[in-house]
C-alpha cells in the first residue's frame, strides 16, 4: 500500500512507524516541514515537492487541527483519485475535510489516543455514507496494528469517543498521580509509590482486558466485606461521589469537543 503522511509528528510518526514495522504499509511518503527533507527516501518539506504523478491508496492527515484544511490544499488529482484520506485532526469535520480535498476521494475521521505510541491505543473511526467494505476492513486493520479500533455510525459520536478514550489516558494518569501522592503521605518513598501505582494500573487494565471481563465482578472480587478495599470503596462511592465526578468531567470534555468541531 502506498501511503502519504501529511504531518509526521507524535501521532503521525507513531502510526507510520508501526505500519511499516508490521509490513501493512510498504511505501511511505512523508510531508513534514519539521523533518530534514530527503526526497530519495520519500521525505518532503512541503506537499508541492511530492511528485504530482505519484498515486496513493491512503493519505493520512496528522497535522494540528488549525492547519488541517490548508495542509490538504494542493493535492493533485493523481495523488488523491485512488486514495482514502484518514484525518486524525481532532474536531475537524468530515464536511470540512471533504471540501478541502474537493470531494475527490472518501474521507475517514479517526480519533486515536496516546497509547497508540506503545501499540495499546484505542481508535474511534467514522466514515460518511458508503465506504466500501474492503476499504473499511483495511483501515480497521491499520488501527488494530496499534491497539483496538471501533467504527461509530454517526460523526457526533466521535465527540463521545474523544471524551472517553481520546482524553481517557489523562484521567488514568491523574488517578495514578493521586494514588502515588497518597502512598507518599502514608510513608512510602516516592519511587516505590510511583512503581506501585503504575504496576497496579497495568495489572488492573490487564484484568479488564481479559475476554468477557466484567468491571463490577472484578471490583467485587477484591472487595471482601469489612476489609481494606471495602473501606476505600465506601469513600469513593459516598453518595455516588466518584461516578458523579466522572460523569461531570467527561461531560465537560464532550462539550469542549463539540465546541471545537463547531470552530
Ligand atoms: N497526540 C495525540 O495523542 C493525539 C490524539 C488524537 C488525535 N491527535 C491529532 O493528531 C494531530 C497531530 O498531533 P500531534 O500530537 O502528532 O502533533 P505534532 O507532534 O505537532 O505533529 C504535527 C506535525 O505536522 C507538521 N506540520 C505542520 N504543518 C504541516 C503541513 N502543512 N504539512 C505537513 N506537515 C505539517 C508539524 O511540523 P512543525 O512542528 O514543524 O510545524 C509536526 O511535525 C492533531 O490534529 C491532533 O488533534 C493527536
Amino acid at each position: 500500500m502506498d501511503v502519504l503522511f501529511i504531518g509526521y509528528g507524535r501521532m503521525g510518526g507513531a502510526l507510520g512507524d508501526a505500519w511499516l514495522k508490521s509490513a501493512l504499509v510498504n511505501n511511505l511518503t512523508v510531508v513534514d516541514p519539521g523533518l530534514p527533507a530527503d526526497p530519495r527516501a520519500g521525505v518532503f518539506s512541503q506537499l508541492a515537492d511530492v511528485p504530482r504523478e505519484q498515486a496513493f491508496q491512503l493519505i493520512v492527515l496528522a497535522v494540528k487541527p488549525a492547519y488541517a484544511s490548508s495542509a490538504l490544499a494542493g493535492l493533485s488529482d493523481r495523488q488523491c483519485n485512488q486514495a482514502t484520506v484518514i484525518s486524525v485532526a481532532a474536531g475537524i469535520t468530515e464536511h470540512t475535510l471533504s471540501e478541502a480535498v474537493g470531494r475527490r476521494c472518501p474521507v475517514v475521521r479517526a480519533m486515536p489516543n496516546t497509547p497508540v505510541l506503545v501499540g495499546a491505543g484505542c481508535t474511534g473511526l467514522y466514515a460518511h455514507g458508503q465506504l466500501d467494505a474492503a476499504r473499511k476492513a483495511a483501515i480497521s486493520q491499520l488501527f488494530e496494528a496499534v491497539g483496538a479500533a471501533y467504527w461509530v455510525e454517526e460523526e457526533a459520536m466521535l465527540d463521545a469517543v474523544t471524551a472517553i478514550s481520546g482524553s481517557g489516558p489523562a484521567y488514568y494518569h491523574l488517578f495514578s498521580e493521586a494514588l502515588a501522592q497518597a502512598g507518599v503521605k502514608l510513608g512510602l518513598n516516592a519511587e516505590l509509590a510511583k512503581n506501585l501505582a503504575a504496576q497496579t494500573a497495568f495489572g488492573a487494565a490487564s484484568l479488564q482486558h481479559q475476554p468477557h471481563a466484567d468491571f463490577t465482578e472484578l471490583r467485587v472480587a477484591v472487595t471482601s466485606p469489612n476489609g481494606t478495599t471495602a473501606a476505600a470503596i465506601e469513600v469513593f462511592e459516598q453518595q455516588g461521589k466518584l461516578r458523579e465526578l466522572v460523569g461531570e468531567a467527561t461531560g465537560a470534555a464532550y462539550r469542549r469537543s463539540v465546541e471545537l468541531s463547531q470552530g
